[in-house]
């Protein structure tokens, strides 16, 4: 069958009023127009939906068939209206976004003002490495991600909102901490603890160490930032990791900064989505939001986000 909006908006307010003039009247149309719906309507349906028995109109069985799905697919309609004008002023409306897993400590706590700025909004995140995030967008799986420097080689619109420190951390008693400056000869003697391969953060450090012609021994690899800074809490190696994950254990002091030559890594974090992708409006607040307050996020937390002099 191939009838229109139009048609079934004309027959749901005939079959109520049982009345072409009456029905005409409140479609502002012409009684003439209203009954050539009415026809085509049953030209398309191939049988009688309304019948006139004296002088009043009654509805044939199919008419009565036709008009409860009229009633229901214009109520679905009205609904649909109701929830895309939710969803513009932002009273309802769903965000998906996929951090990477050293972005998570500063996200969370930018997720958690920005949903008392939009209680009504739900929110799904996805944390994990970089490689993975290449996929998740290539996928289109999600609005936003949050990640360093997204390769060149994909469709992707990026824009950075705050750097991302890597900073060499040690034990406590390791004999470098307090030193005002290791060189990186010295460096390359000892061992590591590292991320996973397909993390961002361990293809920055071997980028810089490649490109200082220094060697960079891994001791271990582990696949979250919590089990690298406690294995280096255990002086089981050096541990290059974002400043924004240090929060707790420069605190606590289980953990030091080394001050190392050419140190920090200066990385940044982007917020990304794929070219041509029409966000929603909640996505497109959450992009501005996190552009304007990220760092202030970080400030009012008081997390290490700039790195040490
Ligand atoms: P990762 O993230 O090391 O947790 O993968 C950092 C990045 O994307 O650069």
């Amino acid at each position: 069958m191939n009838l229109t909006f139009r048609q079934l908006k004309v027959f749901e307010a005939v079959a109520r009023l049982l009345n072409f003039t009456r029905a005409a009247k409140e479609l502002h149309l012409s009684q003439p127009a209203v009954s050539m719906q009415i026809k085509q309507l049953e030209e398309q349906a191939d049988t009688p939906l309304i019948e006139k028995l004296g002088k009043k109109l009654y509805l044939t069985e199919v008419g009565h068939e036709m008009y409860n799905y009229a009633r229901s697919t214009m109520q679905q309609l009205l609904d649909l209206e109701e929830t895309i004008g939710q969803m513009k002023t932002l009273q309802q409306g769903h965000l998906k976004i996929a951090v990477a897993s050293t972005a998570n400590h500063f996200v969370i706590r930018l997720l958690g003002r920005f949903a008392k700025v939009h209680p009504k909004i739900s929110i799904s995140l996805d944390v994990t490495n970089r490689i993975s995030l290449l996929d998740i967008l290539d996928r289109n799986e999600c609005d936003l991600v949050i990640m360093g420097r997204p390769p060149v080689n994909y469709k992707l619109t990026s824009v950075p909102f705050l750097e991302n420190p890597l900073v060499v951390v040690s034990h406590p008693e390791h004999k470098m901490v307090g030193k005002t400056q290791v060189s990186l000869k010295d460096l390359a003697k000892q061992e590591f603890v590292t991320r996973e391969l397909g993390s961002g953060t361990r293809s920055a450090v071997e980028r810089f160490f490649s490109d200082h012609n220094i060697e960079f021994k891994t001791k271990m690899d582990m696949s979250n930032n919590r089990a690298i800074k406690h294995a280096a809490e255990e002086d089981l190696g050096l541990a290059i990791v974002s400043l924004h994950t240090l929060e707790l254990e420069l605190k606590a002091k289980t953990l030091e900064i080394i001050n190392v030559e050419d140190f920090p890594i200066y990385r940044h974090w982007y917020i990304v989505q794929r070219e041509g992708k029409r966000l929603s409006p909640i996505a497109t607040v959450f992009k501005e939001y996190t552009m304007q307050e990220a760092k202030k996020v970080m400030q009012d937390f008081n997390m290490p986000y700039a790195a040490p002099k």
